[in-house]
């Protein structure tokens, strides 16, 4: 396959692993870079020691390039950043945040930046200050979409940009990356489907769980973690949606927070404090969520774990290794392209 996006990574599939916290780990980011795709770290549950030793464990797994992201809204995501240009990560995807630093400082090592978007205006502000390309995450994905979904997210991007666009949101198969391509992206970044192999870390409760629960299965709410967040629907997840922000919650959350991303609790606590009131309140939403996308994805907890999920979950029927289902999505997409040939002829 060649598009704009396995050219100007080196990769054989224009396929991405999405940057997930607790599943995107070195093992898994080397399984897909092995695979041929593009792998990409997760580091915001890890601290800058943690985030440098991920990055040195990668380089141990797979000579093949790989990525790394930062989640420019949780706490210590810029000096995970700065790592990350430090090891001269070959690619770093940022969100949630303006990562016009990290571009200048990339391409000084000839590194490339994606950008994570859900809107045109946030993608043309990242293309202005030279990232390489966006990724484009639609209504259907797994925890932060907005209101567009992927159908028309894609090509609405696509038609106004001139950086390449990578589809995701709602792609699980040969389908869905042929569809992604029609639409006029370059690549496709996969969360849900990816959770879902041999390779993944995400508990065997949830793996089960996602490959029962069909494409209606999912909440779309604030009241999760703040902004627009995509999860599983389970008996904890509306009981958590239905309670909203408990902050004395959020405090004792917080210290689990503060000792993750290995920061003093009292500066963690007072950094939030002065960032003024709404941020609070997010940060406060955060430490809940992590803490229970934490149990879910590592103790497969379903009485007080929640997980993102996209609606893909419909889709995901068994649990393949990364490269069968690489190799299983390429002849699927060669089988569509056969079907939209045949049918436009
Ligand atoms: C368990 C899980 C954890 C995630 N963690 C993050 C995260 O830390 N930062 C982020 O920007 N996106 C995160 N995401 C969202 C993915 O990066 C991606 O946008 C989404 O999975 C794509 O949609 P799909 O699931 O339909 O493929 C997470 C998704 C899942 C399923």
């Amino acid at each position: 396959m060649k598009t704009r996006i396995t050219e100007m990574f080196g990769i054989k599939y224009p396929i991405l692993l999405s940057g997930m916290s607790w599943i995107s780990t070195p093992k898994m980011v080397a399984a897909v870079s092995n695979a041929g795709g593009l792998g990409i770290l997760a580091t915001g549950p890890l601290s800058s020691t943690q985030t440098r030793e991920a990055i040195h464990e990668i380089r141990q797994l797979t000579d093949k390039p790989f990525g790394a992201n930062a989640t420019l809204m949780f706490p210590g995501a810029a000096e995970n950043a700065r790592v990350l240009l430090d090891e001269k990560v070959p690619v770093i995807n940022f969100s949630l945040g303006k990562g016009d630093w990290i571009v200048n400082e990339a391409h000084n090592y000839g590194g490339k930046v994606l950008a994570t978007v859900v809107n045109l205006r946030h993608a043309k502000r990242a293309q202005e200050y030279g990232t390489d390309a966006i990724i484009a995450t639609g209504q259907e994905a797994a925890a932060h979409g907005e209101d567009v979904t992927s159908l028309v997210l894609i090509p609405h991007l696509a038609e106004n940009l001139q950086i390449p666009v990578i589809a995701a949101g709602g792609f699980a198969d040969g389908r869905g990356l042929a569809a992604a391509l029609a639409l006029g992206a370059e690549g496709i970044a996969m969360g849900t489907r990816l959770m879902v192999t041999k390779e993944s870390p995400l508990h065997e409760n949830y793996k089960k769980l996602a490959q029962e629960k069909q494409v209606y299965d999912t909440i779309f709410s604030k009241r999760f973690d703040g902004i627009l967040c995509r999860v599983m629907k389970t008996d904890a997840a509306e009981r958590a949606i239905k309670k909203g922000l408990s902050w004395p919650a959020a405090f004792f959350n917080s210290r689990d927070f503060a000792k993750m991303v290995k920061m003093p609790h009292s500066k963690l606590v007072i950094g939030i404090l002065l960032s003024g009131y709404s941020n609070a309140k997010q940060l406060a939403y955060m430490a809940n969520a992590f803490k229970a996308i934490r149990v879910a994805t590592e103790d497969g907890d379903s009485k007080t774990g929640v997980l993102p999920v996209g609606q893909v979950q419909g889709l995901v029927h068994d649990q393949p290794t990364v490269a069968e289902l690489f190799e299983r999505m390429e002849k699927e997409a060669q089988n569509a392209q056969n079907r939209i040939a045949a049918a436009l002829s």
